[in-house]
């Protein structure tokens, strides 16, 4: 497929157009929360975003229509840094964390998603994709395989 990527920047939005003459502003994504290591509570929510958005935009987003999405973070100058979702914050004690997969397909508990969908950016500067799958899973995290 020959596609244009044409940098139009109008309000914000980036226009993707392909050669088709069809052009993208939108994309529709699924945020979706686990808690626990055996992913005792999980939430899903489809969302539907412009293009060039950013996953924290999204989050703000589900916050606002379901509490279960809501979130606490600590502002730093790299960009937010998640502390809480749903009530259930970073413990450093048992060492379970909230962390964020970017996934291209639809998680699944029974074979959940390694440590190479792991976000290598914070939530601030993920792009939000059509049809991809955001997955913040609370989780023990071995903190000597993590920097
Ligand atoms: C997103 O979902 C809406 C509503 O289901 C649909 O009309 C639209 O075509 C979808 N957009 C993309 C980019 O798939
Ligand atoms: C989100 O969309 C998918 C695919 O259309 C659907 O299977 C799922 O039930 C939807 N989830 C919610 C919470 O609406």
């Amino acid at each position: 497929m020959n596609i244009c990527f044409v940098a139009i920047v109008l309000f914000g939005l980036v226009l993707t157009c392909t050669s088709d003459k069809k052009c993208v502003t939108q994309v529709n994504f699924t945020y979706h929360v686990w808690i626990g290591d055996d992913v005792d509570t999980q939430y899903e929510i489809n969302l539907t975003a412009p293009s060039g958005s950013h996953f924290i935009d999204a989050m703000f987003q589900a916050a606002g229509l379901d509490q279960n999405f809501a979130f606490d973070f600590i502002q730093y100058d790299f960009g937010k840094f998640i502390t809480t979702i749903a009530g259930v914050s970073n413990n450093e004690a048992t060492s379970q964390f909230w962390m964020i997969y970017n996934l291209p397909f639809v998680p699944n508990t029974g074979n959940p998603p390694g440590d190479e969908y792991l976000s290598p950016v914070g939530v601030d500067l993920i792009e939000v994709q059509d049809g991809y799958h955001y997955l913040f899973w609370y989780r023990t995290v071995d903190l000597s395989t993590h920097t």
